[in-house]
């Protein structure tokens, strides 16, 4: 794990979606790691935002950048600006129920966007030489469910029932079409110079995720207001797997492609251990309560028919389709990124809702201390790599 730290420190690093949840807390350990981020998004998508409390300290040294990667003219200028050896394309439309009242723009944010990365590196030599590495982050939800017990592999087929899932799907094969086409591994070191990867997981929580319509966020958004949380499906069930556990996914793969391990540029699963992860819901806000003892809900009857859900929004603020069972086979990531998860599920959990609390209710954010407490976990667990 630490080894991460020589191979980012001080390499450019773009990340696309940086303002979001997920990328926040990218940037952040791209940055304790040493690296010059360049952050590329449309806007800061959520008000409070996790970016933002991170400007002043962790992300300091983050040039931000506001822009759309629609806007093919800006994302090559920005590119060409700074000449990054490494990309995580993590900007997204990335919400399931947000994806059926707008299609198109999930559509054109997820799979154009994409394809506008692929291109810029592809038609410019400035930018072909000096980009390595590109890991284009998607998730679970990209594969074709069957609604079956076992975990997808990485081989099995894409598919796609809701826009968002669809599109996912879709960014993952115009990815794998500029790899065979035009970044052929073949062809690595004499046409280009540039190893592409795509990275799936499935839903995760941790500190500083304000989107709509996910449990946690509407717990302590409910909490912190006094109110009590609405619960209309207390039975679903989701995996629950913390945040850096996919970013240390990602990292892990974006060091294997900077030092041209060129076997790695491929499709890889970053799932949740198997023991315990689908919890539900009822359960979980059990949990919440015992942290944080001023948590009231109500259950009110769900008359969706659809009240056994794995992804996406727990609130049941939702009547359209989601999958039911979705669950990754991450065998590929343990056996050769040597990738684990960290913290258990409960871990996971109780570091999200301390996090909240903190914020809350003290004004802390606890970022840094959850990235020390992740890294310490991961040599205690595992030892360096
Ligand atoms: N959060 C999860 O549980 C989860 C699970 C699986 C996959 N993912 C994937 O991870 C990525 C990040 O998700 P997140 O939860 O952090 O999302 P988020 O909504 O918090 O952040 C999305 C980011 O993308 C940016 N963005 C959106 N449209 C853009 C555009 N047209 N041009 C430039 N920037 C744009 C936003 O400004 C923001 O910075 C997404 O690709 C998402 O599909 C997330």
């Amino acid at each position: 794990m630490y080894n991460q730290k020589q191979i980012y420190r001080e390499k450019t690093v773009f990340v696309t979606g940086h303002t979001g949840f997920k990328g926040s807390w990218l940037c952040a350990w791209l940055s304790l790691l040493g690296a010059k981020v360049i952050g590329y998004s449309k806007d800061i998508p959520t008000t409070p935002a996790h970016f933002e409390f991170l400007k002043d300290n962790l992300c300091s040294n983050v040039t931000s950048i506001i822009g759309d990667v629609l806007d093919r003219e800006k994302l090559r200028n920005s590119l060409v600006q700074f000449r990054p050896e490494i990309i995580f394309h993590l900007a997204a439309q990335p919400l399931v129920q947000y994806s059926y009242q707008n299609p198109v723009e999930t559509y054109e944010t997820n799979v154009v966007g994409t394809l506008n990365i692929l291109e810029a590196i592809r038609v410019n030599q400035t930018l072909n030489d000096c980009v390595k590495a590109i890991v284009n982050v998607t998730t679970d939800k990209c594969y074709e469910n069957r609604e079956w017990v076992w975990g997808y592999r990485e081989n099995d087929p894409l598919g796609g029932y809701d826009p968002y899932s669809a599109s996912k799907a879709a960014s993952e094969i115009v990815t794998a079409s500029f790899r065979n086409s035009f970044f052929n591994l073949n062809n690595y070191k004499k046409t280009h110079n540039t190893l592409i990867a795509t990275a799936r997981a499935g839903n995760v929580i941790g500190g500083g995720d304000w989107a709509k319509d996910r449990l946690i966020p509407d717990i302590a958004r409910a909490v912190s207001r006094g109110e009590k949380v609405i619960i209309r499906n207390p039975m679903s069930t989701r995996p629950w797997q913390h945040v850096l556990e996919s970013l240390n996914g990602y990292l892990l793969l974006g060091e294997k492609l900077l030092i041209g391990k060129s076997e790695f540029a491929s499709a890889w699963n970053f799932g949740p251990n198997d023991n315990g992860a689908m919890i539900t819901v009822e359960e979980i806000v059990k949990i919440v309560k015992q942290q944080w003892d001023s948590t009231e809900y109500i259950v009110e009857k769900d008359n969706s028919n659809n009240s056994n859900r794995s992804s996406g929004s727990m609130s049941g603020n939702d009547i359209a389709h989601e999958a039911m069972l979705l669950k990754l086979d991450s065998s590929k990531a343990i056996t050769s990124l040597k990738w684990k998860n960290n913290w258990s599920y409960e871990q996971a959990i109780s570091k999200t809702i301390e996090w909240y609390k903190n914020f809350y209710l003290e004004r802390k954010i606890n970022t840094f201390d959850d990235l020390q407490a992740f890294l310490m976990a991961s040599l205690t667990k595992y030892g360096d790599k």
